[in-house]
């Protein structure tokens, strides 16, 4: 009885601290229906896109007096940016590479044009959280385009056992479509189901411990409340494969419940990233018309609207910190010259690995406060990707808006323990999984932007040290040994994705691939990281989570993007909102939640009368 008591006590102990922090930070009023305006015509003007997206660093373009300088302009910083930017500051965002966007950076390829890290999306359905915070960062004029309802396929087994199943958004069709795949397993995709829908209910609860301060979070560890506050904390620190063994014997059905891979087995990973991973695609699936470089291009506007800017070829070398240890600047290099820009709030978007590691002087990374910060997060595995260029339309070529998962066995434990196991000399051959996406054909707009043409992304998961010996070696110069193992590995995995589509055989008119290496050049991920730090279960334990968190030990340094809070587009996101929430001291996703409601009312009159 009294255990209840204490659960009870311990949210209203939450409450309470929520309500303080409300109540003592400063009111900026970020949000409002009024900025939203609807989206004009799609820009495909190459220069005019330019101007905006590749604006080059040059001293006389940093704007005076800057309240904040972000480093890095992927989501996760251009977020952080537009929301300080919408409380009234002025932030300049500095990239490295030479155009705003990070993952959603799109490039062209002997005319063809392919996005990187945004294949689809989920939770953008009206008025969904993620859609209301997505309309105030781009003044509503970003928009988006549903994939087919059956959004993805999973092939498992090799040539002659192949096992297909469908995948379909919907709030019920989902379970609906896998109880008419799996027969007999009802019971287990209904538990599934209803603890998908718990993780993606609860999940505010794991951000608060990036809120609230760290002796409370020790206080309901150690006593063990937070258990009974929900029990979404513990399937934040199960790992999958133990969950779902407790859920069904079907090894298919195991596999499909961990299917979207981000380079962690299931047995290493937390059931509840697997959970809201295929949750974030419930209500549908999606893809920015106009491909990925939309985001960018209806971001930087409202930086720019406060007095703010977003510059590229800007690498970042060093975090200043005067006497007392705080940030108050950054420096970037210009050809041999480092330039100081000045600011008393520095966020930075390059992950915990650079900010730490390589933008802090060496006596500050030793400090215990970082090294045990460091010591809870490891690097993540890296990418590769085949971009293939096809000559046709989607119609003449036959291909659909749904994505394909392929793995040669329905084993996802052994499968990635093998793959990761293996040495470079071994790769060739064994590639086990892959990924199969037609961008051309999620966007109606391809179709005028690059008239008969199409394109198609193979991704898998690469080590970075597969690739580590020409880690010196500058793009396009890395050496014959370095182009076998990348077309190798390139013609390994087209030619598997052409066993599921003969027809493209005569169709491709070029392929292009990307290593880890290609990540550390364009993304400036460290070890070619897909998804930054590594999404294993130690990142979601409690303590981790909360030391995860926009506020660093260094005063004035601040993170943001898919290392505060979890990967993907919608993971960048809330690390930016969380990011602004710590640096304007005022909880936002409250001002955000009070909008969605005032929306959904607005709506309901109107459909009304
Ligand atoms: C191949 C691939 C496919 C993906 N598919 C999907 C998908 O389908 N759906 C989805 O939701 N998510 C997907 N993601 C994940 C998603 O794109 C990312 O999680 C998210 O965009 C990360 O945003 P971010 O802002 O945290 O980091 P990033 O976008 O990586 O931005 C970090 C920025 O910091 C810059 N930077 C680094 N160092 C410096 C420096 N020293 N100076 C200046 N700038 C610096 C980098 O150049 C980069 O622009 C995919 C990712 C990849 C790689
Ligand atoms: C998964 O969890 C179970 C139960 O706690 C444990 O026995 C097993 O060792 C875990 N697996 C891994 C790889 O950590």
């Amino acid at each position: 009885m009294w255990w209840w008591l204490l659960g009870v006590f311990s949210c209203v102990l939450l409450v309470v601290v929520v309500i303080f922090f409300l109540i003592t930070g400063q009111r900026y009023k970020v949000f409002s229906e009024k900025c939203l305006r609807p989206p004009g015509p799609l820009v495909t003007d190459s220069r005019q896109r330019d101007d905006r997206l590749k604006r080059g660093f040059r001293v006389d373009r940093i704007p005076p007096s800057l309240d904040a300088v972000v480093i890095g302009s992927g989501v996760g910083g251009l977020t952080a940016a537009a929301l300080l930017s919408k409380a009234g500051k002025r932030v300049v965002v500095l990239e490295q590479h030479d155009q705003a966007g990070g993952c959603t950076h799109t490039f062209q390829n002997k005319g063809f044009e392919f996005d990187v890290g945004i294949h689809y999306l989920g939770q953008l359905h009206e008025n969904s959280l993620l859609r209301v915070a997505l309309d105030q960062i781009t003044d509503g004029k970003l928009q988006f385009t549903r994939l087919e309802q059956h959004f993805d396929t999973l092939i498992l087994g090799q040539a002659d056992q192949r096992r297909e199943y469908h995948i379909h958004a919907g709030k019920t069709e989902m379970a609906a479509s896998l109880k008419k795949q799996f027969p007999g397993e009802e019971e287990a995709i209904d538990e599934f189901m209803r603890l998908m829908k718990l993780a993606s209910r609860r999940t505010p609860l794991i951000a608060i411990l990036k809120i609230i301060p760290y002796w409370l979070v020790n206080f309901l560890v150690r006593t063990g409340l937070l258990d009974l506050i929900s029990s979404v904390f513990r399937l934040a620190a199960t790992n999958h494969s133990e969950m779902m063994s407790r859920l069904t014997q079907n090894k298919d059905l195991h596999a499909l419940s961990a299917y979207l891979f981000y380079g962690v087995p299931p047995k290493e990973s937390s059931f509840l990233i697997n959970a809201l991973l295929l949750h974030h695609y419930k209500r549908g699936a999606y893809y920015p018309r106009g491909g990925a470089s939309e985001f960018a291009f209806h971001i930087i506007p409202v930086i720019q609207r406060s007095g703010g800017a977003v510059l590229v070829r800007a690498s970042v070398q060093r975090v200043l910190l005067n006497q007392q240890g705080k940030a108050y600047g950054v420096t970037v290099l210009k050809g041999q010259e480092e330039i100081e820009v000045h600011a008393p709030v520095v966020i930075s978007n390059a992950g915990i690995f650079n900010t730490f590691q390589k933008f802090l002087p060496q006596h500050i990374q030793d400090k215990p406060e970082i090294q045990s910060l460091l010591g809870m997060v490891r690097h993540g595995m890296g990418s590769f990707l085949v971009f293939v260029g096809l000559d046709g339309t989607k119609e003449e070529l036959g291909i659909v808006s749904t994505n394909f998962w392929m793995y040669k066995d329905n084993d996802l434990d052994s499968l990635m323990e093998q793959y990761s196991s293996l040495s470079r000399e071994q790769v060739l051959g064994n590639i086990p999984m892959m990924f199969i996406t037609f961008p051309s054909a999620k966007d109606p707009t391809a179709n005028i932007r690059h008239p008969g043409k199409s394109c198609m992304t193979l991704l898998t998961m690469a080590r970075y040290e597969w690739f580590e010996e020409w880690e010196g070696t500058k793009l396009g110069k890395r050496g014959q040994d370095y182009l076998d193992l990348k077309n190798g590995m390139a013609q390994e995995l087209l030619d598997w994705a052409l066993t599921i589509f003969p027809q493209l055989r005569d169709k491709v008119v070029m392929v292009d691939a990307a290593t880890p290496l290609t990540n550390v050049h364009y993304l400036g991920a460290p070890r070619g990281e897909m998804y930054g730090a590594e999404h294993n279960l130690e990142r979601f334990t409690p303590e981790t989570v909360a030391r995860t968190r926009p506020q660093t030990p260094i005063s004035g340094l601040y993170l943001t993007g898919q290392d505060v809070f979890c990967n993907g587009m919608a993971g960048a996101l809330h690390g930016g909102l969380l990011c602004a929430s710590a640096v304007l001291n005022q909880i936002l996703y409250i001002d955000l939640l009070t909008l969605k409601t005032r929306l959904k009312h607005r709506q309901t009159n109107h459909k009304l009368t």
